[in-house]
């Protein structure tokens, strides 16, 4: 049982993601240092915290006295005031070296029992943790933002990351009512892995010129049962935030063709059209701006939701194949994490594996490209007649 009042936390770095971590902690009833070196990310994190868990209360989600108590948990500061923390979570800008000297610095403020855990969404934990003298006690913890929502917490040990930590950092995220899944450290970890070709193969389509963005968007929602389609999302992450984040991926995969970017994508991006947060990107989202329609064709529509799924289920394949993480946690991630309609494993299940490998066949087939070979996992299964979930 961890004694929450004993429990303390720290959150470093008061941006988007640290300042989420710190409402999640705080309600799950710890006191929470929040620490930025930089006096109006703090001040604002102060102003951010204390609208929504206002919002939060007059929705009637949680009553005024706990918003009181959870903001009260809170403390703001430029520096950790204390040596005990149990867990340090680090959200910090996304840079190694700013990362791997902060980590340095808090080893010699901090003592031996405090877990150091880090937000990263890119990098190696293993790296991280080399800038220590203790790097068995650094594992990552990857939030989805918006981390107060979205269920999902990737922990990610490193080479390095002792067994206890890892048991004692899923406890405490569990206690906090987080889904977490164990991750192999490794470029993307599950879902900035598996998710990939929802942007990457959707952007070939569109290249290609076999629909338009609504189209496959269309496609994606209405007969796939997707929240959104990827060009709708791709507007909402911001296509300079999305645009990286495949860059970064297909980088430390040493450049594997199934990873390749979108050129398409990088001229929005070159020419400012990050999406949403900037009035242009895939869509117009001016006032009366024209955008395109959708062609409603069911069987075009189907072909680009059969493509575009067989190509995830062949990534979320390979993470298995790769011993990323066990069938059960890439199926969580996915759903929790990114609010797929259905773990990937299990629509394969669901729809046979041997159509799945035709699908891929084809592909490979028609563009005998590399992006298209199928994972050995799918061909065994066909070959045995067997299934991810027995
Ligand atoms: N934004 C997302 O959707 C998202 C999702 C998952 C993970 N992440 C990861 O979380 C981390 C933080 O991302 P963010 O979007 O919240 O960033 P952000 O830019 O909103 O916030 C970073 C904060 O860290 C502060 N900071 C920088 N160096 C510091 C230092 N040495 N000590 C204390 N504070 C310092 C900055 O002043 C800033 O307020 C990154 O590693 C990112 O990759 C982001």
């Amino acid at each position: 049982m961890i004694d929450k009042r004993k429990y303390k936390i720290a959150v470093v770095g008061a941006g988007t993601m640290g300042t989420g971590i710190a409402q999640v902690a705080a309600s799950a009833g710890h006191e929470v240092t929040l620490v930025d070196t930089n006096k109006e990310a703090l001040e604002g994190a102060e102003e951010n915290l204390k609208k929504i868990l206002t919002r939060l209360s007059e929705k009637g989600k949680i009553n005024i006295e706990d918003a009181h108590l959870i903001f009260e948990r809170i403390d703001f500061k430029n520096d950790l005031n204390t040596n005990d923390y149990s867990i340090v979570i680090e959200a910090i800008v996304e840079n190694l070296v700013i990362k791997k000297k902060l980590f340095s610095n808090l080893e010699a403020k901090l003592n031996n029992e405090t877990i150091f855990a880090t937000n990263t969404s890119s990098l190696s934990i293993t790296a991280i943790a080399s800038a220590c003298q203790k790097p068995e006690r650094v594992i990552g913890t990857h939030f989805f933002n918006p981390a107060p929502l979205l269920p999902l917490v990737e922990i990610v040990p490193g080479l390095t990351t002792n067994k206890e930590i890892i048991q004692k950092t899923k406890s405490l995220l569990d206690a906090w009512g987080k889904t977490t899944v164990i991750a192999k450290d490794t470029p993307g970890f599950i879902v900035n892995r598996v998710a990939r070709p929802f942007y990457g193969e959707a952007l070939r389509i569109y290249e290609e010129g076999i629909a338009n963005v609504a189209t496959i968007d269309w496609a994606m929602k209405e007969l796939g049962g997707f929240k959104m389609g990827p060009f709708e999302l791709m507007d909402l992450i911001g296509n300079d935030v999305n645009y990286e984040v495949t860059k970064t991926v297909f980088e430390q995969f040493y450049y594997d063709p199934r990873f390749k970017p979108s050129l398409a994508q990088k001229q929005l991006v070159e020419a400012k059209h990050f999406g949403r947060k900037s009035g242009k990107g895939f869509y117009d989202y001016s006032d009366n701006a024209e955008n395109p329609m959708p062609n409603k064709d069911e069987k075009l529509g189907r072909e680009i939701l059969d493509r575009i799924l067989a190509m995830l289920i062949n990534e979320a394949a390979d993470a298995v194949f790769m011993n990323i993480a066990s069938v059960e946690d890439i199926d969580l991630a996915m759903t929790k994490g990114v609010n797929y309609p259905k773990g990937l494993c299990k629509w394969s299940d669901e729809i046979g594996v041997d159509k799945i490998v035709e699908r891929l066949e084809s592909l490979y087939k028609t563009y005998g490209e590399d992006r298209y070979r199928i994972n050995p996992i799918l061909r065994k299964m066909k070959k045995e007649g067997s299934k991810f979930y027995e």
